[in-house]
This record gives C-alpha cells, sequence and structure tokens, in this order.
C-alpha cells in the first residue's frame, strides 16, 4: 500500500532561522529499487531493511508483485521471495511506473530474459521521457519492443535466446547499463558495456554481492568498461540500504547557505560517483566533514556529514562532473545564487531528461528570482548575489520533486518567501521533507 501523501501541493517557504540539530536523509533511492529487483531476480529469500518508503519505490514494490513476485513487510524489513532470472509470470494488467525512469528502464532489461510479454506505463512526466537509449542496446540482445516514438507506454517481449553484446553507450547512464546488465545475466556469453564516464555503480557493487558473474574496475576518470557473463544465479542476500545523498544534499545546502547553521547529516552513502556535489561544494568554499566512514557488505562507503554555515563563491565545473553530480544540480544552482560572483557548470543536455526539463527549470526559477542566469548550449552560468535572491514568487516546478526540494530551500535566505506549485512531486524521493526541514529550523507551510 502506498502511504498517503502529506505533503501539500502548494508550499511556501518563508526567511529561516539557523539551522541546527542531526538528520538522517531518506533511504537510497537508487540502490532501494536495485535491491528489490535483484532480490526479485534471485533464488530464495533475501531481506532488505531501511528500504525507502516513497512513492517511487513503492511502485517497484507493486511492479514487481503484479509480476509474481512475493513480497512481504515485517516491522521495518522487506522480505523478498526470488523468482530467479526468467521466473517473471505474464501478469494480467499492465504496469504502472508512476514518476520513476529508474523503475521502467531497468525493469525492462530484467523482464527480457522471462519469456512473457508487458505493458509498461507511467505518470504524464514519465510518458515524456526517451525510453530509446534502452529499447536500441535491449533489441540488439533480441528483446522486442511495441512503442511508438521510444516512448512509454511500451510492451516488452521477453525472450529466452538473449544474445551477448558489445555496447559503446553514447551517454554515462546508470539505468542504461543497469538494463543492459539485467539483460546480460540471461545471454549465452559475455556481454561489454562501455560508457563515456563511469555513471554510479551501486549495481556493479549489488550484483558481485548476489552472485553475479560480473568485473568492472569503475574508473575516476575516461571510460568505464563492465562485463557480465549469463548464467550464473543470483543468490539470495541481506541488504541494510545506506541514506540518500541526493536527498541529504538539500540539507547539507540549507545548511551551507543559511546564517549560522551547523548541523550533521548521518548514514549517508558516499558513493565516489555520487559525491561529486560535496567537493562542488567545498570548492565553492563550504565547511563539509566527513566523519565515522565505514564500508559495508556491497562496498558503499557511508559516512556521517557534518556542515556548517559559510560564504560561498561561484566556481566553473567541467562536463567531466555531471554523471557524479546530474541529480544534484538543482541544489547547486541554488547554492552558487547566493554565493559571490559567477559560476558555470558545463555539459548539462541530460538535465533535460529528467522528471522535468531541469536545464530550462532551474533558469526561468532563478529568473523570476531575481538571480542573473544565462545559457550557452548545455552549459548553465549564474551570476551569484545573495543580495539579488528577491523571490516573492511563485516557481512551479513541473512536478518534479528535486526542482520543488530545491527552490524551497531558496525560500530559506531569500527576501521575500518563495512559494512552489507541484510539490506533491516530493513524495516521489523524500515523503517527510518538509517536516524534517522545518525540525532542524526551517519555515516552510502550506500554502492555505
Ligand atoms: C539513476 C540514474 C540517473 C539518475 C537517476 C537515478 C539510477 O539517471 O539521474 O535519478 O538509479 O540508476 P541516468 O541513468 O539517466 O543518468
Amino acid at each position: 500500500m502506498i502511504k498517503k501523501n502529506i505533503i501539500k501541493n502548494n508550499l511556501i517557504s518563508y526567511k529561516s532561522r539557523n539551522l541546527n540539530g542531526i538528520i538522517e536523509p531518506p533511504a537510497d533511492k537508487s540502490i532501494s529499487h536495485r535491491a528489490l529487483l535483484f532480490s526479485a531476480l534471485a533464488v530464495g529469500k533475501s531481506k532488505i531493511s531501511n528500504l525507502l518508503n516513497s512513492e517511487d519505490v513503492l511502485n517497484m514494490v507493486k511492479a514487481l508483485r503484479v509480476l509474481g513476485v512475493k513480497i512481504t513487510k515485517k516491522s521495518n524489513t522487506y522480505i523478498v521471495n526470488g523468482s530467479g532470472l526468467t521466473g517473471f509470470k505474464t501478469p494480467n494488467k499492465h504496469i504502472d511506473c508512476g514518476n520513476s525512469g529508474t523503475l521502467a528502464r531497468i525493469l525492462m532489461g530484467a523482464i527480457g530474459g522471462s519469456e512473457i510479454f508487458v505493458t509498461l506505463t507511467g505518470d504524464s512526466s514519465l510518458r515524456k521521457r526517451p525510453m530509446n537509449r534502452v529499447i536500441k542496446p535491449l533489441e540488439k540482445m533480441g528483446i522486442n519492443f511495441n512503442s511508438s516514438n521510444g516512448l512509454l507506454p511500451l510492451i516488452v517481449h521477453g525472450t529466452n535466446e538473449i544474445m551477448p553484446i558489445k555496447y559503446d553507450s553514447p551517454i554515462s547512464s546508470a539505468q542504461v547499463k543497469t538494463s543492459i546488465l539485467l539483460a546480460g545475466l540471461n545471454a549465452k556469453g559475455t556481454s561489454e558495456i562501455i560508457e563515456p564516464h563511469t555513471s554510479r555503480d551501486h549495481s556493479e557493487n549489488l550484483l558481485k554481492y548476489f552472485g553475479a558473474n560480473i568485473k568492472y574496475k569503475s574508473k575516476s576518470s575516461g571510460k568505464n568498461k563492465v562485463l557480465i557473463t549469463g548464467g550464473n544465479n543470483l543468490r539470495s542476500c541481506n541488504i541494510d540500504v545506506p541514506g540518500d545523498i541526493s536527498s541529504a544534499a538539500f540539507t547539507i545546502v540549507a545548511a551551507t547557505i543559511i546564517p549560522g547553521s551547523n548541523i550533521i547529516v548521518k548514514n549517508v552513502g558516499i558513493n565516489y560517483f555520487r559525491k561529486g556535489m560535496l567537493e562542488a561544494l567545498n570548492m565553492m568554499g563550504a565547511k563539509i566533514k566527513i566523519e565515522n566512514k565505514f564500508i559495508n557488505n556491497f562496498n558503499e562507503p557511508i559516512a556521517d556529514i557534518s556542515v556548517q554555515y559559510s560564504k560561498l563563491k561561484g566556481i566553473t565545473l567541467g562536463s567531466r562532473y555531471s554523471s557524479r553530480l546530474i541529480d544534484e544540480y538543482p541544489i547547486l544552482t541554488m547554492a552558487a545564487a547566493t554565493a559571490s560572483g559567477k559560476s558555470i557548470f558545463k555539459g548539462l543536455s541530460e538535465l533535460r531528461h529528467k522528471e522535468s526539463d531541469r536545464f530550462n527549470g532551474i533558469i526561468d526559477g532563478l529568473i523570476s528570482c531575481g538571480i542573473k542566469v544565462q545559457s550557452k548550449k548545455d552549459d548553465i552560468i549564474i551570476y551569484g548575489n545573495l543580495d539579488q535572491v528577491n523571490g516573492g514568487v511563485t516557481v512551479d516546478c513541473k512536478y518534479d520533486h528535486r526542482v520543488a526540494m530545491s527552490f524551497l530551500i531558496l525560500g530559506g535566505v531569500s527576501k521575500k518567501p518563495i512559494k512552489v506549485v507541484g510539490c506533491k512531486s516530493i513524495a516521489t524521493s523524500y515523503p517527510n521533507f518538509n517536516s524534517e526541514v522545518n525540525n532542524l529550523g526551517m519555515n516552510i507551510k502550506n500554502d492555505i
């Protein structure tokens, strides 16, 4: 059952007092999706604790149940009775992926090895997002699709004759990589995926933990290659999901830009391919410290992060950073708006294909708040100046959770409040966002 969404659609963020306290972000969305899906593909019972209880992830639970997977919940633990690599059943209804691109795209590769056909659809935002990036390589592996223009709704026809593939991906996308890896689990032979830069490697880490025949090195720069050989069953596992750095990013930036703040964010996954935002903020002059770091049983680094208010200065970030902080640009650009001086963020074309067109949403929203912003091809240039963050506007986040939370955080330092429309979307990743940031000191209210 999806928990009733308690977030109102229209929220107003007023000037905030200093933030103080300890907070734990919600569980990691990427790892939650993978923990559920890989457990469903394994043999035996897997246990997942601290699964993210948000709409996107609960839609994955529903999708797997529709495919015949038994999933139960005992207090805080999900128990997934794996169906094996080829054990999904043709469902008697379509699968609704809601707002989640990750769910739709990684499920396509996973379904592909079962001889079934399944219709996937999603909400109006997801139905606009490109699926050809996964359809194309999966078709080369023998999986068939019926779709118009590579958009949802579409039908996936699985096969028991998956062919291995060598795929040189034009983009660095963990969703594309994961979809091919999951199809590759059923291929007769070794598949090779190459991407321009390493995208988040949670799938590689978890697949190894589940016993897949996978080889990877996750290089910090340059092309990345992953090899997977089909035929090995996955074994059941116990997974404790760490906190989500992409959600922690909102409180980290809030404490950095709101004078007098001092907070600790606990239990945050700090995978190298996700923590570009921490590096960017430190380059801007933020006081962020990593404490109590350890590596968990599926090779993910986890730590507490302490954050103190600090005056920020603008930076230039090259495109090689973009896949390491792709989900954090909305909140990072808010920090840049309050910093002194110019910031240039390069190579942001992928922002146009997220839950909304974030590239233009950020620019339009910041300009309406009083900030000078320009774009040049795929780059965004922000002329940061706290004195010009006027606010006093309504930002339509286009039902995009990260855009909504970003402008609500900016409201904490703007001269006049910022109203955000479309905030129900926040429940897709951070259902308790406003109550939790208000507990630290922010002042976000329902618009009545
Ligand atoms: C995700 C990968 C990223 C990211 C998304 C989650 C994942 O998308 O933006 O929020 O869990 O694999 P791309 O694969 O399109 O880069």
